[in-house]
C-alpha cells in the first residue's frame, strides 16, 4: 500500500482517555507497522509504575524521563507510537513528534474522558478530589498543544474504534 511507503511512522497525541493505546494498536495492525506506547517503554526503563514514579520522584523528573524516551522512539525507523498525554508539555518533544512523523491528534471532551476514566486509578493526574475540574484544566492547556502537535484532528466522541482506525488511515 502505497500509503506507507509515503508515511512511515505516526504518533497518536491526546488526554488520557483519548483511545491513543487501544486505536494506536489496531492502527499498527491495519497499517502492518510496529506499535509502542511511550509509557510503557518508560515503565520498562524506570522498573516501576508511573504512578509510583510520579509519587517518588515528582512529576519533572518523570519529564525528563519521558523526554528521552520520545527523542528515541521517534527517532526509530517505521511504527506507530502512542504518547503520554503530557508529552506535549515540552517544546522539544512537540517539535520532534510533529517533524519526525505524522502525529493525529485524538480530541475528546473532558466530560466524554471523565465519563471513561472515572474508576481508573492509575492516572495520577486524577487522583485529586474533582477529577471533572481537573480534566477540563487540563484541555483547556493542552488543546492547543495537541492541535500545534498534531498534523491533523480526529473526533472521538462517537465511532466505534475500527471506524475511527479507517477515518485515520484515509488521511494518511
Ligand atoms: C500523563 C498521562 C499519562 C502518563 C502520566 C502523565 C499526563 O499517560 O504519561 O501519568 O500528564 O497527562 P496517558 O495519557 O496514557 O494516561
Amino acid at each position: 500500500e502505497s500509503s506507507q511507503i509515503r508515511l512511515p511512522s505516526v504518533a497518536l497525541v491526546g488526554l488520557p482517555g483519548s483511545g491513543k493505546s487501544t486505536i494506536g494498536r489496531q492502527l499498527a495492525r491495519r497499517l502492518k507497522l510496529s506499535f509502542l506506547d511511550s509509557d510503557h517503554v518508560i515503565e520498562e526503563r524506570l522498573g516501576c509504575s508511573i504512578r509510583d514514579y510520579f509519587e517518588r520522584e515528582g512529576e519533572a523528573s518523570f519529564r525528563d524521563v519521558e523526554e528521552a524516551v520520545i527523542d528515541e522512539l521517534t527517532g526509530m525507523a517505521s511504527g506507530v507510537l502512542s504518547t503520554g498525554g503530557g508529552s506535549v508539555l515540552r517544546p522539544a518533544n512537540r517539535q520532534r513528534l510533529h517533524e519526525r512523523g505524522h502525529v493525529v491528534y485524538l480530541r475528546s471532551s473532558p466530560e466524554e474522558l471523565f465519563r471513561r476514566l472515572r474508576h481508573d486509578v492509575s492516572r495520577p493526574l486524577l487522583q485529586v478530589a474533582d477529577p471533572l475540574g481537573r480534566l477540563r484544566d487540563l484541555y483547556a492547556q493542552r488543546d492547543p498543544l495537541y492541535r500545534e502537535t498534531a498534523h491533523f484532528v480526529i473526533e472521538t466522541g462517537r465511532p466505534s474504534v475500527s471506524t475511527l482506525v479507517n477515518m485515520i488511515s484515509m488521511q494518511l
